[in-house]
C-alpha cells in the first residue's frame, strides 16, 4: 500500500518554494488587468532570469528580424504566456539541477525539455487548443524527481545510479524503497506551489494516464507521449520500454492507433531538433 498524502508531506517536510520572482510573474500574467510594464519591473529585479529572458527571445525558435535588447522588447516579441513558461522553466531548471545526483542531473533536465517540446508537438499535430499547457506541464512532470535527490541524496542518488546502469524500473524502486514515488512527491510540489490543477494532475498521472481526472486526461496523455519520444531518443534515464503502459494509456484517451502514432514521428524529431537550441539557451 502507498503512503497518504499526509504521511508524504511527513516524509518529505519543507517543500522546495517557488521563486519569488516567478510567483510574482505567475500573479501578473494571470491577472487580464496588468501591463507589460509591471512585467519588465518585476522581471527586472533578477538579473539572471532577465538574461535569459533576453537570451530566448534572441534564440533560433524566434528568429527576429532584429535583436531584441530589452526585457520589455522581449515581451512584446514573446508575449505573455511564452514570458510565463521561461519564468517556469527557469525555476523548473533551478531545481533540476539543484540535487546532488551527480552528473544525472543535467539528464534530468534534458529529459524534461525534450518531453515538453516533444509532447507539445503532440498537441500542434493533434490539434490540441492549449499547447503552451503541454510544455508547461511536461517541464514539470518528473519534478518530483529532484526533489526526492534534493531530500534523500544518498539513497536516491544510488538508485538513479542503478537505473542509468541499465537495471530497475523507476516507480518500482521508489515505492520500493521509499513507499512513495515521484508522481506523488511531484504533486506535492506543484500543489505547494499553486500552479495550475492540471499541471499537478499531469505530475501524478503521467505514468497511468487512464487515472487522471477526464479535465485533465488528454493533458497527461500528450506529456506521455513526449516522455516517451523523449526516452526514445535516449534523453533521460530509464529504458523506453519501461514506458510501455503510459503510451498505451495515452494511445487509448487520445483515439490514436500506433500506426498513427508512427506517422507523427518524423514531424516531432524535427520539432525536437529544431527546438534543440532551446536546450542550450538555458
Ligand atoms: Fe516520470
Ligand atoms: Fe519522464
Amino acid at each position: 500500500m502507498p503512503i497518504t498524502p499526509q504521511e508524504l508531506i511527513t516524509n518529505l517536510g519543507d517543500l522546495p518554494p517557488l521563486p519569488q520572482v516567478a510567483a510574482q510573474v505567475l500573479r501578473i500574467v494571470a491577472d487580464p488587468d496588468s501591463t507589460a510594464d509591471e512585467l519588465q519591473r518585476v522581471i527586472s529585479t533578477d538579473q539572471a532570469l532577465a538574461s535569459q529572458i533576453l537570451k530566448i527571445a534572441n534564440s533560433a525558435m524566434f528568429a527576429m528580424m532584429r535583436e531584441v535588447k530589452t526585457v520589455t522588447q522581449a515581451i512584446m516579441t514573446l508575449g505573455f504566456s511564452t514570458i510565463k513558461s521561461v519564468v517556469i522553466a527557469s525555476s523548473a531548471k533551478n531545481l533540476y539541477s539543484r540535487g546532488s545526483v551527480g552528473l544525472q542531473e543535467r539528464l534530468l533536465w534534458e529529459h524534461a525539455l525534450a518531453t515538453a517540446m516533444a509532447g507539445r508537438a503532440y498537441g500542434k499535430l493533434l490539434r490540441f487548443p492549449q499547447t503552451e499547457e503541454i510544455f508547461l506541464a511536461g517541464l514539470m512532470h518528473d519534478i518530483g524527481k529532484s526533489v526526492m535527490g534534493i531530500k534523500f541524496p544518498d539513497r536516491y542518488g544510488a538508485m538513479i545510479r542503478t537505473i542509468y546502469n541499465g537495471q530497475g524500473d523507476c516507480l518500482d524502486m521508489e515505492l520500493e524503497i521509499f513507499g512513495f514515488d515521484h508522481s506523488m512527491v511531484g504533486e506535492a510540489l506543484l500543489r505547494s506551489w499553486n500552479l495550475a490543477r492540471s499541471i499537478e494532475q499531469t505530475a501524478r498521472w503521467h505514468h497511468e494516464p487512464l487515472d487522471a481526472p477526464p479535465e485533465s486526461r488528454s493533458l497527461t496523455a500528450l506529456v506521455a507521449l513526449g516522455n516517451q519520444m523523449a526516452l526514445n531518443q535516449k534523453i533521460g534515464i530509464g529504458r523506453p520500454e519501461s514506458l510501455a503502459l503510459p503510451t498505451q494509456q495515452a494511445l487509448e484517451i487520445l483515439n490514436l492507433t500506433p500506426e498513427q502514432l508512427e506517422d507523427h514521428r518524423e514531424a516531432v524529431l524535427q520539432v525536437l531538433e529544431m527546438d534543440k537550441s532551446l536546450l542550450t539557451e538555458f
